[in-house]
């Protein structure tokens, strides 16, 4: 027995209550860490195993998993980490946690920019960062990120916060468009247009439009569908209803993509089937499940995304690397400190 399976065994046995059921450790497992809900990622894992034989543990959570893998140290039993945004995923590298993934397989599926140059971490579908605009109160139906600072938005524009992970990349592909200077005056006017404080999540935006207290809100794709087929709460559909999406720059360089994705675990006692699980999940098929369940953008070229994506309009996505969106996300948090995106509008 390896000395992984041993911690595997204690880990797996504390969270089984956690998952639906168990299977018997053996050679034909993979263990996967995750950020991603259970719900998303159940479909795809069985008809991984369908394919291969081979057994799948999950841990999800919604937060702490890389550091859990960095104090398991060489006993970590994890496999592989699956979860969301460059800054994340790149986070993973920087944390140290993360080997290279080399496979022909992944490198002919995933195009160069969604892959770490080093092979430390590998997108599986895109999300892009766009605009929901009421659409009682905006007439146009193009619009631009540069547009955003523009004063004839004055008091209209609702955010979440400048140092979510998902503003932070976004502010990053300003800054590798455009230089820092630049950048830091775009977000001083995008600063000076909010209608109130950046608060709450980028549904929370899409309400405030359907309440009026803004026109234009700045949040991911997958967002709109899921408040569209929200039966939890309903109320949500209103929302959904009161918005159209613009994507930005479309006619230029592309909206802002960002990425879901993977990395494999450094010490991963499982390494031939975590790569087998990444060449699954890069594979056509997956990435379809994939973006059907959470109303993402498959990564691989070909695939078509979903008709209710569809149904929002065309996405061009900007070509720009997220390696090197990554390199700027330092400078981006910074400026958001600097000129006090968080406080809202100057005067
Ligand atoms: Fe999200």
């Amino acid at each position: 027995m390896r000395s992984t399976v041993r911690a595997a065994s204690a880990l797996f046995m504390l969270t089984a209550a956690t998952t639906a059921s168990m299977p018997a450790l053996a050679d034909g497992e993979v263990n996967i860490y995750s950020y991603r809900q259970p719900f998303l990622i159940q479909p795809l894992l069985d008809a991984f195993t369908q394919e291969t034989g081979v057994k799948t543990n999950v841990i999800f959570a919604k937060k702490g998993l890389g550091e859990r893998i960095s104090a398991e140290g060489e006993n970590s039993p994890a496999d592989v980490l699956l979860t969301v945004d460059i800054g994340r995923l790149d986070g993973a590298k920087q944390l140290g946690i993360t080997q290279p993934v080399s496979s022909d397989v992944v490198n002919e599926n995933i195009p160069a920019q969604y892959r770490d140059p080093e092979g430390h971490w590998v997108g599986l579908t895109n999300r892009a960062r766009i605009i929901y605009a009421s659409k009682d109160r905006v007439q146009q139906d193009t619009i631009t990120y540069e547009e955003l600072a523009d004063p004839k938005w004055q008091g209209k524009i609702c955010t979440r916060s400048g140092q979510h992970v998902y503003t932070i990349g976004l502010i990053a592909s300003m800054i590798a468009h455009h230089g820092e200077a630049r950048t830091e005056e775009w977000l001083v006017g995008v600063r000076d247009n909010l209608a109130r404080k950046p608060t709450g999540n980028d549904r929370a935006q899409v309400k405030a439009i359907f309440s009026g207290e803004c026109d234009l809100s700045i949040g991911n794709t997958y967002y709109m569908g899921k408040m569209e087929t929200n039966e939890k709460d309903p109320e949500q559909k209103e929302w959904a209803k009161s918005v159209k999406l613009l994507f930005p720059n479309s006619e230029d360089r592309g909206s802002h993509v960002n990425l879901a994705g993977v990395v494999l675990a450094k010490h991963a006692p499982n390494k031939d089937n975590a790569v087998k699980l990444i060449e699954f999940l890069s594979g056509g098929n997956a990435q379809q499940i994939y973006a059907e369940t959470n109303f993402e953008y498959p990564v691989t070229p070909g695939v078509e995304v979903s008709d209710r994506v569809k149904s929002w309009g065309d996405l061009t996505p900007d070509t720009l690397s997220l390696a090197e969106i990554a390199k700027h996300r330092k400078t981006a948090s910074e400026l958001v400190d600097k000129v006090g995106f968080d406080n809202g509008p100057a005067s």
